[in-house]
């Protein structure tokens, strides 16, 4: 089925923002210390598990995970040892703690799409135990638990900018302690892999904007992209994608994603996306249950996670509307037994996360709660309370 507006699921360009003012930003990772830019946030995993001399100890790692950030961790030579996080994406310290054996080295906390984790809990275990905490902020970029900016607490942080930023790549690593050793040197990514993931997300942002029309031209850009890219044998290294590969983990950050990255006002940015999401919260909350019963002060949501029964057929839905909704977290890596994480199962099975970023306005949230509504009503079979019971 053809649709009449695309609603992307990530930020997308916009070409004044080329062009405009650089800015003073005073969220990290841009607001200086100790960082050190990558093409993805897997590579910045990859060379902290390095430099922090992780291989052939244990990180302690939450069941409820992407898998791309356990394939590097693994890459690097540690091993993960799984502990227990609940349908609510609320981490078990107890569990955490149980697992700690003679040969972790680390503990691995991720901040899901904006809400904060337990950092300051998970700091001092890490003080107490000896380890390292490695803070996990590529779903969480610009985010703060109350005033405290995510990122802060780990001996490293990780974030990855073109989730939350419209960005053609990026990912940072930041260290909050001094480091021993050196950062590897990187490679700089291909132009033409930089301006294909450019052009493809001004092409979205033209869609968005021009729906019908631009879906035609896009397509027909596309086409001729797609020609010239094979003609000229280009290899194109995409973001987004669910393994790591360590013949790209010496890719650099773009200039062009810096220089965007620059010139974003990112308060406006987390306001936009409070307000998208508080939107759709009202108008969903007695449809489905939220997964969180407050946006607390700072969060900065990356999408809003909605509880469906029936997962598959709420994507196919939406996608037949035009909205890039996604199958958050489908599945996990094969190191982490499904059966011993029955709760993150569940979300994995039961979560689909609805856009809400600084592309969409008020008028275009009222119309993605409108989608959202009539098939919660029209086609979804009602929750099991079970799916979406807490820890
Ligand atoms: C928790 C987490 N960490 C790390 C990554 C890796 O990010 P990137 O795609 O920038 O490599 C992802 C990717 O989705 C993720 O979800």
């Amino acid at each position: 089925m053809t649709h009449s507006r695309l609603i992307p699921d990530i930020p997308t360009l916009y070409p004044a923002m080329l062009l405009g003012r650089s800015r003073t930003n005073r969220r990290p990772p841009f607001c200086g210390g100790d960082v050190h830019w990558y093409f993805l946030a897997r590579n910045a995993i990859f060379e902290a598990c390095r430099l922090l001399e992780l291989g052939n100890g244990e990180v302690l790692m939450p069941a409820y995970h992407h898998g791309v950030e356990v394939e590097a961790v693994v890459a690097a030579g540690a091993r993960p040892v799984f502990y227990r996080v609940d349908a609510h994406w609320q981490v078990d310290l107890k569990d955490l703690e149980r697992r700690i054996g003679p040969d972790t080295k680390a503990l691995y906390l991720i901040h899901y799409a904006g809400f904060p984790g337990p950092a300051a809990q998970m700091r001092q275990l890490a003080n107490d135990r000896g380890l390292i905490l490695i803070e996990d902020c590529a779903l969480s970029l610009l985010s703060c638990d109350g005033v405290s900016e995510l990122g802060s607490r780990g001996d490293v942080s990780i974030f990855c900018l073109y989730k939350t930023l419209p960005v053609p790549n990026g990912g940072a690593l930041k260290f909050n302690r001094p480091r021993h050793g050196e950062c590897l040197p990187q490679r700089a990514p291909k132009l033409a892999s930089v301006v294909s993931l450019t052009l493809s997300s001004l092409l979205l942002n033209l869609e968005m904007r021009a729906g019908r029309a631009g879906n035609l031209l896009r397509a027909a850009i596309r086409r001729m992209a797609h020609l010239v890219v094979r003609a000229s044998g280009v290899d194109r290294v995409p973001v987004g994608t669910m393994h790591f590969k360590p013949e790209h983990a010496d890719l650099g950050i773009s200039p062009l994603s810096q220089s965007i990255a620059e010139r974003q006002q990112t308060d406006r940015i987390v306001a936009t996306r409070r307000r998208n999401y508080l939107l759709l919260h009202d108008r969903l909350k007695s449809l489905s249950p939220p997964l969180f019963e407050r946006l607390n002060p700072g969060v900065c949501p990356l999408f809003y996670p909605l509880w469906v029964s029936d997962k598959p057929a709420m994507l196919e839905r939406l996608g037949e509307r035009g909205i890039r909704a996604v199958d958050f977290w489908g599945d996990h890596h094969p190191a982490c037994d499904p059966a011993e994480f029955p709760e993150a199962m569940r979300a994995r099975r039961h979560i689909v996360e609805i856009p809400c970023h600084q592309d969409l306005s008020p008028a275009t949230m009222d119309w993605i709660a409108k989608q959202v509504e009539l098939e919660l009503r029209g086609h979804q079979a009602e929750l099991d309370p079970s799916i979406v019971a807490g820890g």
